[in-house]
């Protein structure tokens, strides 16, 4: 160990001291380790399912009575999740990977070589580090070759165990040991490679790591499979692929690109004030397979099966509303197995420019025998035929159109193998949806564009389309009605649920006092209204407010589980469920969450996390889904659907433009309204159309100049007036005080408020963990200060979901 990395023990033990909850896996120990009934199995599955195979030279599975080497340590001491508020769950059991193979029938585990690490690993224990120090990976076991040689005479193959990990407020880095290897796991795999000839390569991995290396090892590593951080039953699923008890049907959520570089946001990626989103549209495989196939590795969407399958059209239909696809996925391989079909679109680039694949549709299906096939349709809405007009190039400025030319669909098992199969041609460009400009930037930048020339298309650039409308002006034509004050006339919360009374009727009552404290949290995370290590209260913050049947409502983190003291089940990570495609599984296992909530008294689970992987080093990518927005908004809506099936809320985050940890609470994010609208919100909207959400959380960052905490356009010209959202719009924790440019009277609170954020969470001032800071009702009543028609439209939205959350 380094002297940095024991000074950082060192501060980490005493900072952990001070805190209620940790990452270390036996905190909370004392508190009973409790299992949910029919969890085990989903989350078995889940982490299974979710494991993208890159390469198998047949290697895999493994046969029937294989002894096999674990070499790495992370194989024992893995990283099931990764840091911070999204995976802080005191599980209440972890199976690493040794386990997994213990308790697997078909496969032995190599035991002389598993005692030289454990005894290695008892002198060399790890440390989870502390607050956005976290370790991004482990120190590694040197290898010996009389360890190797040892290992290989008495077993069939060699499994090794790539760890990484990063976390909230704590970034990956482009360095050796976080996105690429490290010296340590070189050497580890020159000497593995060197004597076996059996060797399979795992990725126990929240992020998306630099994959060269394969290339570079060629036919000495036999397979290579992403397992991600797959919750408490890790290492049970690991030894279901391993052995083929389960055929891997995980595909990618993310491309893997050939080098860092490559990433069309790595120029401006980890910048400290700002970041240029120059690629615009272009994220992911919009901008691969549009502008540079040849940097892919393994496009989106790709994953091996150890069986085959066959996926053809039976019929497709057209009408105004959209098509659907009527599809037979027949399993033609040797063993069972599922399979994930992908409808993508090449829509006409056009004047605003396309690219040239889009993800419309997906769905997997059961799990097949061979020769069995099953027939599934996709669905695709007219609406996602469209492209945002951000700068009036169609002559139809800030609307959605569908432009003049060929509309072409795909259909496969990833992006780049999909095959043409149906295409139309629209005559004329047509206006879909008229709309207003929002958050556009204020300064001049340019932004990538794609052109076609002579039948190619050709990467160009062009100015970003800038702002060009009075945001005041706007807010004021909108402001809502002022409900006269009453005082109290007895009406309880409970009056207004059973249609006693009207909800105007409950709030006039409410004094300014009341109103200002159901516009924020009860202050302090860890409320002792709620369980022990809740994120916080809201609703009944107040004596009086209780006595009005107001109950407090308690939040608790998400999204990998339940963040209590009590222990709850411990999820795969956001970008494995995604890579499972499997929306009915994610939603399976979230209402099992659901039923945990209930129990231990949780309301609100802070999740899902639905940022998109604008780049592969973010920090908080394990608990996102995808570059895709589509795949992002379907597994949301999935998570949402799943967490409010027991009558509580889902709280999907952070909303929006959360693509970087370094920063987060200052950084900028500068991009075109057309991103903002087709990439970085869109997944907000699937979700949100899809499951309606009764919360939603705002993010730190800023877009374009403004903070999402203030940001009242995405919050309600898109949010409230375009979506129809009517939940809570909650702050992330805690918000940057400010004033608003519009209207320099109002100051953080009123700011906020007027912002369209009706709740501050957890409350109070950060450093004080108490008392408001006077802002809201500073200015009530006075001129150009916020108004009683603000404050009581914020404190509606929490009574709305004190009502609804039951
Ligand atoms: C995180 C949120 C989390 C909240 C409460 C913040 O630091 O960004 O995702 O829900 O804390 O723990």
């Amino acid at each position: 160990m380094t002297s940095k990395e024991k000074f950082n023990n060192l501060i980490g033990k005493i900072v952990n001291r001070f805190t209620s909850l940790s990452q270390d896996e036996n905190a909370g120990a004392e508190s009973e380790k409790v299992v949910t009934k029919g969890m085990p199995e989903l989350a078995r599955q889940l982490a299974a399912e979710g494991a993208v195979l890159l390469k198998n030279n047949g290697i895999l599975p493994l046969k029937k009575g294989s002894t096999v080497s674990l070499f790495g340590r992370t194989y024992n001491d893995y990283f099931y999740v990764g840091y911070g508020s999204g995976g802080d769950v005191n599980r209440p059991y972890n199976i690493n990977i040794a386990d997994g193979i213990k308790n697997c029938d078909s496969l032995n585990l190599n035991e002389g070589l598993h005692s030289e690490y454990m005894k290695w690993i008892k002198l060399h224990p790890v440390s989870h580090g502390y607050w956005a120090h976290w370790p991004l990976r482990y120190e590694e076991m040197p290898l010996s070759d009389e360890t190797v040689i040892a290992a290989k005479q008495t077993s069939d193959a060699a499994v090794v165990t790539i760890g990484r990990s990063s976390g909230e407020d704590r970034d990956c880095d482009l360095a050796n040991g976080s996105y690429y290897l490290h010296d340590e796991e070189i050497k580890m795999l020159d000497k593995i490679t060197a004597r076996f000839d059996s060797v399979i390569v795992l990725l126990n991995v929240g992020n998306i790591i630099d994959m060269s290396w394969v290339k570079h090892y060629g036919d000495k590593i036999g397979a290579v499979m992403y397992v991600w951080q797959g919750g408490m039953e890790s290492g049970n699923a690991v030894a279901d692929l391993l052995c083929g008890k389960v055929s891997p049907s995980g595909c990618l959520s993310d491309t893997i690109a050939k080098g860092y570089e490559d990433y069309p946001s790595s120029n401006n990626f980890a910048d400290k004030k700002r970041n240029i989103y120059e690629e615009d549209i272009f994220v992911g495989y919009r901008y691969f397979e549009t502008f540079a196939k040849d940097k892919v590795l393994y496009p989106f969407g790709y994953g091996l099966s150890y069986t085959d399958f066959d996926i053809d059209l039976i019929k497709s239909n057209a009408d105004e509303n959209g098509f659907s696809f009527t599809l037979s996925v027949k399993n033609t391989g040797e063993c069972s197995g599922k399979k994930a079909v992908q409808l993508y679109i090449s829509k006409p680039c056009g004047k605003l420019g396309n690219a040239s694949r889009e993800l419309v549709a997906f769905k997997k299906t059961k799990e097949l025998n061979p020769n069995e096939s099953e027939e599934l349709t996709l669905y695709v809405d007219a609406y996602q035929l469209t492209s945002y007009d951000d700068c009036g190039a169609t002559n139809n400025a800030n609307a959605y159109v569908t432009q003049a030319g060929e509309y072409t669909f795909f259909l496969g098992e990833n992006v780049r193998d999909a095959k043409k199969i149906y295409s139309y041609y629209q005559e004329e460009t047509a206006l879909f949806e008229q709309l207003k400009q929002v958050c556009a930037p204020k300064f001049d930048f340019t932004i990538m564009k794609a052109d076609e020339i002579d039948g190619k298309t050709v990467l160009s650039q062009k100015p970003v389309a800038k702002e060009k409308y009075d945001l005041a002006t706007r807010i004021l034509n909108n402001l809502p009605q002022e409900i006269e004050q009453t005082g109290d006339r007895g009406i309880k919360l409970g009056d207004v649920k059973s249609g006693k009374a009207t909800m105007d009727e409950f709030i006039a009552q409410l004094s300014n006092d009341e109103l200002e404290a159901l516009t924020r949290g009860g202050y302090k995370m860890n409320n002792p209204l709620g369980p022990k290590g809740n994120a916080g209260i809201y609703g009944g913050v107040l004596e009086s407010l209780r006595e009005k049947g107001i109950r407090p409502i308690v939040t608790t983190d998400g999204p990998s589980g339940i963040r209590l003291v009590h222990s709850s089940s411990l999820l795969p990570i956001g970008a494995l469920m995604a890579c499972s495609f499997n929306t009915e599984l994610v939603s399976s296992i979230y209402k099992i969450i659901a039923k945990e909530m209930k129990e231990r008294g949780s309301d609100v689970l802070l999740a899902p996390g639905m940022n998109i992987h604008r780049n592969p080093l973010c920090g908080r990518n394990f608990e996102y889904f995808s570059e895709d927005p589509y795949l992002s908004g379907k597994m949301g809506a999935a998570c949402v659907e799943g967490i409010q099936s027991e009558g509580g809320s889902a709280c999907p985050k952070h909303f929006a433009c959360n693509n970087q940890e370094l920063c987060r609470n200052t950084n900028d994010s500068c991009l075109s309204e057309r991103a903002l609208r087709e990439i970085y919100l869109k997944g907000f909207e699937i979700c949100i159309n899809d499951s309606k959400p009764k919360n939603i959380m705002t993010s730190y960052n800023k877009i374009n100049g403004v903070w999402c905490h203030y940001n009242y356009d995405t919050c309600v010209t898109v949010l409230r007036k375009e979506w129809g959202y009517e939940g809570n719009v909650m702050t992330d924790w805690w918000m940057k005080p400010s004033k608003s440019i519009e209207f320099p009277k109002l100051k953080n609170q009123a700011y906020r408020v007027r912002s369209g954020v009706n709740l501050l969470m957890p409350g109070g001032e950060r450093v004080t963990n108490e008392k408001p800071d006077g802002t809201l009702l500073a200015t009530l009543g006075k001129r150009d200060g916020i108004t009683l028609g603000e404050i009581q439209e914020s404190a509606k939205r929490v009574l709305q979901s004190v009502i609804d959350i039951n």
